[in-house]
């Protein structure tokens, strides 16, 4: 359990900032001089790669050396191979390990890895056929492996003290009952899930349709998985982790390199974002306000595409993008910015004319009714100045306490409240087993971006938002949290039970 004598020792009690140290501020104003460097730079001329200037030579010294942005191409995460295909299921396995890994580049360092790179091998998943995998935890620290999104049995969803031990294994079952949709694995082991995470426990599943062929949305090499994350390095490259630290991880990763650039042909390509950040909420344009089509949010395709120039994504939020590169001329450089960081994410670098078979139909996923909800439920973020941390329900996380029993089959409606105000901190909600609607916040229904299904949603300071969700198909012990994971890491997370 947490004490405030730990939360202390963490240096994360209230107030947190005013606690870090002199040399760690001093390192994240120079940093920032940096950025601001990096932003004149794209905000000029798109693609400007910048050299390091004089002035940011100082900033560089104390911290890992910056690195132009758009000097190194975005990796694309392999496809992981099935040891064996069984007639209903694919058979995977998996080791978690240290590797190294030259984040930036020119500098290995030490990471942790599903299989040996820090974006983890991409599992392809089919819906109606079972994915069976062994992980194996060659850490010297326990895990637990969790399918963020996915609807499964309780005892093979990676409840945080379920763990796999050091030198152990522990195979998973995923029947993939469940609609199409980017889904994402990640470490959940009990108050370790946040370092694990940031130091590389995540890849991609991608849970596909083969009925959803029809709709001739870009596949194949025009399907792109982003995962994006933020870091702080150490002058070496190595990984700094502190607890809630989120102001000094000032680098994007985008597939693990910051900054790198794709060269894309002129056509239109499907790109997954998700963001794997523990902290950071992002604010994604395209150049200077250029047209996206948001097709698909955390539960898969929206009911309809959704044309915009922003896409909010907190942490552990994904959102799929059609981006029609045709519309560029050759040679065009297109930045996708964080308008809130004023960071630049990754560079698109418009190539050839390629044939494009592919469309956008108006209609993607029809919109079913939801049925009527039976129980409303409370759940409230706050910030306990006594204790020095955030709670749900004015709780920290107790494994073996349940929060919330739920009756199994039944449709309920949480009312989530951010209450940390005075504080003004975001917060989001992040529920396992189930696929929820977002009715509305604050009583004013959602726009199009958030009416497909969701798994995580965000929660402003002061705001409420209201969601739904059916709870079948699976009984036991499941965990709801906030997404920040050095949040819930420290506690904010509750237990739910669904009961026959
Ligand atoms: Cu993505 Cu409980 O987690
Ligand atoms: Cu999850
Ligand atoms: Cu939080």
């Amino acid at each position: 359990m947490l004490t405030r004598r730990n939360l202390l020792r963490l240096g994360v009690v209230a107030g947190g900032a005013a606690l870090i140290p002199a040399a760690a501020s001093i390192r994240s104003l120079g940093v920032r001089a940096e950025e601001t460097g990096h932003v004149l730079g794209h905000g000029a001329t798109a693609g400007h790669a910048m050299g390091h200037g004089s002035g940011t030579a100082v900033a560089a010294r104390l911290n890992a050396p910056a690195v132009a942005p758009f000097s190194v191409p975005l990796p694309l995460p392999a496809t992981l191979a099935p040891t064996s295909v069984l007639p209903d299921a694919d058979v995977y396995a998996l080791t978690t390990q240290q590797a190294t890994a030259a984040l930036l580049p020119g500098l290995p360092a030490p990471v942790l890895t599903y299989g040996g790179t820090f974006v983890g091998p991409t599992i392809r998943a089919k819906v109606g056929r079972k994915v069976i995998i062994t992980h194996t935890n060659a850490l010297t620290e326990e895990t637990a492996v969790h399918l963020h999104g996915a609807h499964v049995a309780a005892a093979h969803d990676g409840f945080p003290t379920d763990v796999i031990p050091p030198g152990q294994s522990r195979t998973y079952e995923y029947p993939n009952q469940q609609l199409s949709a980017t889904l994402w694995y990640h470490d959940h082991a009990h108050h370790r899930e946040a370092e694990h995470v940031y130091r590389g426990l995540h890849g991609f599943y991608l849970l596909e349709d083969p009925a959803e062929r029809r709709l001739r949305l870009p596949r194949g090499g025009y399907d792109i998985p982003i995962m994006l994350t933020d870091a702080r390095f150490a002058e070496d490259g190595s990984l700094v982790f502190v607890p809630d630290d989120s102001g000094n991880r000032t680098t994007l990763l985008a597939n693990g390199r910051p900054a790198p650039y794709l060269e894309v042909a002129r056509r239109k390509y499907r790109l997954r974002l998700l963001n794997a950040s523990n902290m950071r909420v992002y604010q994604l344009e395209l150049g200077q306000n250029q047209q996206m089509v948001q097709i698909a949010g955390d539960g898969g395709l929206l009911p309809a595409p959704v044309p915009t120039t922003g896409i909010p994504l907190t942490p552990g939020e994904r959102a799929e993008i059609v981006v029609d590169f045709s519309s560029y001329p050759q040679g065009t450089q297109l930045v996708l910015n964080d308008t809130l960081s004023g960071l630049p994410v990754l560079r698109f670098d418009v190539g050839q004319t390629a044939p494009d078979h592919s469309a956008v139909p108006s209609v993607l996923r029809p919109e079913t009714t939801l049925p009527a909800a039976t129980n409303v439920r409370d759940v409230e973020f706050a910030y306990d100045f006594a204790l020095g941390w955030f709670t749900i329900n004015g709780k920290l996380f107790d494994p073996n306490r349940v929060d919330a029993t739920i009756q199994h089959g039944t449709t309920e409606i949480w009312r989530i409240t951010n209450s940390t105000v005075p504080i003004g901190v975001p917060h989001n909600l992040h529920v396992h087993l189930v696929q929820f609607r977002v009715l509305d916040r604050d009583g004013v229904a959602v726009g199009p971006a958030e009416r497909g299904l969701k798994d995580t949603v965000s929660v402003a300071p002061g705001e409420t938002v209201r969601v739904q969700a059916t709870f079948t198909g699976h009984l036991g012990k499941y965990v709801f949290h906030c997404h920040a994971l050095d949040h819930s890491s420290m506690g904010m997370m509750a237990v739910f039970e669904v009961v026959p």
